[in-house]
């Protein structure tokens, strides 16, 4: 397929950096289109561990061209942060596999301090951000007061456009008790970063849709995940970006019928970092296991994650709205000892079934989900490469799974490590 999105089908984490490296050997083009460095996506390759934010996950073969396109709020600190750690590691990015959006919104340290004032002065109903400053990027991209990466490389526009934006920001400043914004600071802070990033800038989506043109192959590579979208995700616990297929043509600058195919990607059970409902979340003793069986602790923050069953409501919601063909199955190897799955099936509010996923995110605190419960299985599955190899109820569960979700499982991950995958 020339252009293909995987995109996460829960509440982001589903394992999308892997299986992004794992397909990235066959494709030409790896593309972000939207969120920040609140993703953290993980590759491990012969037990080494990359955690990637801003950068794509094609990153770890020789001659992708990673692109970072204009709908992703790009941190430029984080960024050379993490072109230094991959340096260290003896990766290679340079201007020739890397490419950066000049229409990209810049995150400054101002973002990142407000985003933390926000979360403080909502107090109980603080929506458990990254603090990676994503949600007053995009609410000055929309407000019209943000600056982008081609601003960033323009010094003198820079400053007479931080000198308007930081008068309207110190009054809302002052009124909170914080310092106000020195714009000579600022304009100095970013001289070295602009420096660093200016050879890897320019339109890339030109770049992509002259390399669709030539039959190139791209792949799209969201992060966080449906269940965060801004608009069809459980709002205001959401992240602020577009997490699906519908992020992509504004956010990679590519018509969207260019898109050739979505897949999504979700785990053998759920988790979800941060606030917000989660109808199949297990407090107790279950979900302690789950949480220590798959190291459910946030590759960006560290936070334990919130873990519970797979739900299939949430999931066949996430498919139909991203037009899936089918899906990615991760983190199968974990459920490896659990006497029995429950999976959650429907969710039905007094006596009566929900037909549809709820808008409104306090009806998905008042709901009972009806579970199914599947066999377990005792075998290792980490060897496993062909479907036959899996024990037979693990098997049985997967069957159930493309049963339930009316999509085929296009893919099953057994393990963290980059081949560590069965495909069907
Ligand atoms: P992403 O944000 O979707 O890229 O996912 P994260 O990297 O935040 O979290 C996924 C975690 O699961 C990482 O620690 C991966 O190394 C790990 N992982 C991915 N696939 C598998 C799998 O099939 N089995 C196990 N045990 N771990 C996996
Ligand atoms: P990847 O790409 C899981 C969550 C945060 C919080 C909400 C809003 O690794 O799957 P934000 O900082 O975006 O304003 O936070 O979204 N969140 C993620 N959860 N994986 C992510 O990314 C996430 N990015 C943001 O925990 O609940
Ligand atoms: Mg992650």
């Amino acid at each position: 397929m020339p252009s293909l999105c995987l995109f996460g089908a829960q509440w982001g984490d589903e394992g999308k950096g892997k299986i992004i490296d794992h397909l990235a050997r066959d494709v030409d083009y790896v593309v972000r289109y939207q969120g920040g460095a609140n993703a953290g996506h993980t590759i491990v390759i012969d037990g080494a561990k990359f955690v990637l934010h801003l950068i794509p996950s094609g990153v770890l073969h020789e001659g992708r061209i990673n692109v970072i396109g204009g709908g992703v709020a790009l941190d430029p600190a984080a960024l050379v942060e993490e072109l230094d750690g991959l340096a260290a590691e003896n990766i290679h990015v340079g201007p020739d596999n890397l490419r950066i959006s000049a229409r990209a919104h810049v995150i400054f340290d101002y973002h990142r301090g407000w985003d933390a004032l926000a979360e403080r002065l909502r107090g109980v109903q603080k929506i458990g951000t990254t603090g990676r400053g994503i949600g007053p990027a995009y609410a000055d991209k929309a407000a019209r007061s943000g600056l982008r990466v081609a601003d960033l490389l323009d010094e003198r526009r820079l400053r007479a456009a931080l000198e308007g934006n930081l008068a309207e920001k110190n009054v809302l400043r002052e009124a909170a008790g914080e310092a106000a914004l020195d714009v000579d600071q600022l304009v100095q802070g970013c001289r070295a970063l602009a420096e660093r990033l200016a050879p890897f800038v320019g339109d890339v989506g030109a770049e992509l849709r002259d390399a669709y043109a030539v039959g190139k192959s791209i792949l799209f590579e969201a992060a966080q995940g449906a269940m965060l979208d801004i608009d069809h995700g459980t709002y205001p616990f959401v992240t602020s970006s577009n997490t699906g297929v519908g992020g992509i043509p504004n956010g990679a600058g590519f018509p969207p019928q260019h898109l050739d195919r979505a897949l999504g990607i979700a785990k053998a059970y759920c988790t979800r970092v941060g606030e917000g409902p989660f109808p199949t979340e297990d407090t107790g003793a279950v979900g302690e296991r789950l949480r220590e069986a798959g190291h459910e602790y946030g590759a960006t923050t560290g936070r334990p994650r919130r873990c519970g069953w797979l739900d299939m409501v949430a999931l066949r919601y996430a498919l139909e709205l991203n037009g899936a063909e089918g899906w990615v199955l991760t983190n199968l190897d974990v459920l490896t000892g659990f006497e029995k799955i429950p999976v959650g099936m429907a969710y039905s509010r007094r006596g009566e079934r929900l037909e549809r996923y709820p808008a409104h995110w306090p009806d998905l605190e008042d709901l009972e989900v009806e579970y199914r419960e599947l066999p377990g299985w005792e075998e290792d599955l980490r060897a496993a490469r062909r479907f036959e190899d899996l024990p037979a109820a693990a098997q049985a569960y997967v069957t159930f799974l493309e049963e339930a979700s009316g999509r085929p499982i296009r893919m099953i991950s057994v393990g963290p490590g980059r081949d560590e995958v069965i495909h069907r």
